[in-house]
């Protein structure tokens, strides 16, 4: 997808220094949004924004722990201040646990469904008065593959995506009259530092790439686009879909 398809309008994105939400800035500011970009990784962060800025692109930066409301809070206020509306949002913030059902420690439970399910509510609840404000506005929540099958593993983490498909259609469901759409993104195996330790480990022999009909690990830079699509107004007519890029993982 080549053009200026987020002209105009400015994106929030949340976990944005990670592989796909680099990826996602990165293309998102070619495509001519406005960025708001946000992360706990505040040096990366800085990197991001200044390599960004530095073409022109209109750029901020913010701190933001999405699990905090606090700090959702002091974010939109800081997009409200600069540019008084938001059009896109964009949940990538999220972490991983593998251990299954009795060796997942409560601790890391609750983390895991404060980041990226409590999260993600959070983010929505408190963009959404500049969003059905902005009348032509969408919201990309990050689910994943695990957020559709069961892997026999990462109990916390299945059960913050399964729950970020369906809060994603309820969603959907409340605001479609309102001007927001809502839909959630279920990437496969994609190569980013949240899996590099296993692919660096396992490479192309890691089993979910073996069951991949491509076999392969997808690149963030695939991932980007999809995001774009569900971003601009090519998908206008599409709120509390699924969209799956997996390579075929789930296709069998
Ligand atoms: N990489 C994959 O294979 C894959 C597959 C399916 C879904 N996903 C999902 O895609 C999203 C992006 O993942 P990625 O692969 O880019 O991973 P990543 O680890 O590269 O990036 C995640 C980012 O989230 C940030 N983050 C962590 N906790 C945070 C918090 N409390 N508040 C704000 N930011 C926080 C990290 O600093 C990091 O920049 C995640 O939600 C992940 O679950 C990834």
């Amino acid at each position: 997808m080549t053009g200026r398809r987020l002209e105009g309008k400015v994106a929030l994105i949340t976990g944005a220094t990670g592989g796909l939400g680099t990826a996602t800035a990165e293309l998102f500011a070619r495509e001519g949004a406005r960025l708001v970009i946000t992360d706990i990784a505040e040096g990366p962060l800085r990197e991001l924004s200044h390599r960004i800025g530095a073409r022109g692109v209109d750029v901020v930066a913010a701190r933001l722990d999405v699990s905090s409301a606090r700090e959702w809070d002091e974010v939109v206020a800081v997009v409200r201040d600069r540019f008084t509306t938001l059009d896109v949002l964009v949940n990538l913030a999220g972490i991983l646990d593998w251990p299954g059902i009795e060796d997942t420690r409560e601790e890391e439970w609750d983390r895991v469904i404060d980041v990226n399910q409590k999260g993600t509510w959070l983010g929505m609840k408190a963009a959404m008065p500049l969003l059905r404000a902005s009348g032509n506005a969408s919201v990309i929540n990050t689910s994943s593959v695990l957020g559709l099958v069961g892997s026999g593993a990462a109990a916390a983490y299945q059960a913050s995506k399964g729950a970020v498909r369906l809060l994603s259609k309820t969603a959907a469901v409340e605001y479609a009259r309102q001007g927001v759409r809502i839909n959630s993104l279920h990437p496969g195996v994609i190569a980013t530092p949240m899996i590099q330790d296993l692919l660096d480990e396992q490479g192309d022999q890691q089993p979910d790439i073996q069951r991949t009909p491509m076999r392969r690990a997808g690149r963030a830079e695939e991932i980007a686009p999809a995001i774009l699509f569900l971003a601009c107004d090519d998908s206008s007519f599409i709120t509390g879909a699924e969209l799956v890029v997996d390579g075929g993982l789930t296709a069998h």
